[in-house]
C-alpha cells in the first residue's frame, strides 16, 4: 500500500508521545565507535559499516547479544549524555514532544559502571533538553528479566537514593523463559515506594504472560503486547481497562515477531478499542525513529487518518504525565488534528477534515 502524501505528512507533524524506547538502543554505530575511541575500549568490529552489517537479527536474543555489547563503550557521564542528547534531537526532529525513557542499569553496573554515573548523564542531558527544546520526559528503570530477582532487588535499592530521578520500573530483555512471576516480589517492593509499573511482555512470549503481567505485577501499561492478539478476552480486557500497549512497528518486523508488516496485529487491535500506541524501542539498532516506525506502520496497514490522529492522542494519554500537563499536550493535538479547541468535534474518534 502506498502512503497518501498529506496523511504521511501529518503524521509526521502531529504532536507525539515516545514511551517505548530504551536509551541504550539509541546508540548509534558511529558514536559507538567515537566513544570506544574515546575510552580506549576495544570493539569485536573493525568500522562503522562492519557493525552495521552484523544488525541481521533473527530473533529477540540475537539482538540483545549485539545491543549488550554496543552498550559496552558507555563508561562515563559524558558518554550517557552524550547518547541521550543525541537521542532526544533525533526525536524533537519527529515532533516528540514528551518521552518516558527506558535504561537499564544491569547493563553497566555489571561491568563496574556506578549506578550514579549512568543516572546523572542521562538525567543531566533531559535537563537540558527540556530547557532547549520544550521537550519533556522522564526516566524508567528496567530490570533485565534474564537476570535473578535478587539482582533486580540489588538495583532497585542502588537506584533508591537517585528515586526522584525515575518515575517508574519496567522488565525487559529475554523473554521466553523468564516469564513476569519471577519478578513478583520486587515489583510488589517498587509499587509500595509509589513506583509507575510497566513490562514487556507478549511480544516473543505468550499472551499469558500480557494477563501474569497485569495480575500477577500490576503493570499499568504493556510493553509490545502484540500477541495479546491470540486471546479474544485479553483484548477485551485491554479495551475495557484502557490498558495501553507500547507497539514498535520496525522492532517487531526486524526482530521477526511480524516478519512482514502487513500481518502486524495492530490495526485490529486498534480496532477492539485497545488503547495502542507507536514507539521506536531501539531505534538505531531497527532502522527508525518515531516518524519511521509510523510510516512503516501507515504504509503496511490500512490505517485512515482517524487512525492516526487516535495514536497520536494514545500516547499522551497513555503516559505518566501529571493531568494538568496532559491535558495540555491532548490540547496540542487537538488543536493540530481540527482546529482551535473549541472546534472539538463530538466524537473525538471523528474522522478530521483536514
Ligand atoms: N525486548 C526486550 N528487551 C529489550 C528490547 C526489546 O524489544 N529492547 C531492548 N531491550
Ligand atoms: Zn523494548
Amino acid at each position: 500500500m502506498t502512503l497518501d502524501a498529506a496523511l504521511a505528512e501529518r503524521i509526521r507533524q502531529t504532536p507525539k508521545a515516545e514511551l517505548h524506547v530504551h536509551i541504550e538502543g539509541t546508540l548509534e554505530p558511529e558514536l559507538i565507535f567515537r566513544l570506544a575511541q574515546r575510552n580506549r575500549v576495544k570493539l569485536p568490529y573493525a568500522s562503522v559499516e562492519a557493525l552495521r552489517s552484523a544488525y541481521a537479527f533473527t530473533d529477540l536474543q540475537s539482538f540483545l547479544d549485539i545491543y549488550y555489547a554496543g552498550a559496552s563503550v558507555l563508561l562515563t557521564e559524558e558518554d550517557f549524555f552524550d547518547m541521550t542528547m543525541a537521542y532526544v534531537q533525533r526525536a524533537a526532529a519527529d515532533n516528540v514532544r514528551h518521552a518516558e525513557i527506558f535504561f537499564d542499569p544491569q547493563t553497566h553496573t555489571a561491568r563496574g559502571v556506578d549506578i550514579e554515573v549512568v543516572i546523572d548523564g542521562i538525567a543531566d542531558a533531559l535537563a537540558q533538553a527540556h530547557t532547549q527544546y520544550h521537550f519533556s520526559s522522564s526516566l524508567i528503570l528496567c530490570f533485565l528479566r534474564h537476570l535473578s530477582e535478587e539482582d533486580a532487588f540489588a538495583t532497585l535499592e542502588a537506584a533508591l537514593p537517585y528515586r526522584d530521578r525515575f518515575i517508574g520500573v519496567g522488565l525487559d530483555s529475554s523473554e521466553r523463559g523468564n516469564p513476569p512471576e519471577k519478578f513478583a516480589r520486587v515489583f510488589a517492593r517498587a509499587r509500595e515506594l509509589g513506583l509507575h509499573l510497566v513490562a514487556h511482555a507478549g511480544e516473543e512470549g505468550p499472551a499469558q504472560y500480557v494477563s501474569d503481567a497485569l495480575d500477577i505485577l500490576k503493570v499499568e501499561r504493556i510493553d509490545h503486547g502484540v500477541r495479546a492478539i491470540d486471546d479474544p478476552a485479553l483484548v477485551q480486557r485491554l479495551a475495557r481497562e484502557r490498558i495501553a500497549l507500547t507497539v514498535c512497528p520496525l522492532s517487531n518486523q526486524k526482530l521477526k515477531v511480524y516478519p512482514d508488516l502487513r500481518d502486524h496485529s495492530l490495526k485490529q487491535l486498534l480496532d477492539a478499542g485497545v488503547p495502542v500506541t507507536l514507539h521506536s524501542d531501539d531505534p538505531a539498532y531497527f532502522g527508525g525513529y518515531m516518524n519511521a516506525n509510523w510510516e512503516a506502520a501507515f504504509e503496511a496497514l490500512p490505517l485512515t487518518d482517524a487512525d492516526a490522529y487516535q495514536l497520536a492522542r494514545n500516547s499522551f494519554e497513555a503516559s505518566f504525565l501529571p493531568p494538568a500537563r496532559k491535558a495540555d499536550y491532548l490540547a496540542q493535538v487537538e488543536r493540530f488534528w481540527h482546529g482551535t479547541p473549541s472546534t472539538f468535534p463530538a466524537n473525538p474518534a471523528t474522522a478530521p477534515s483536514a
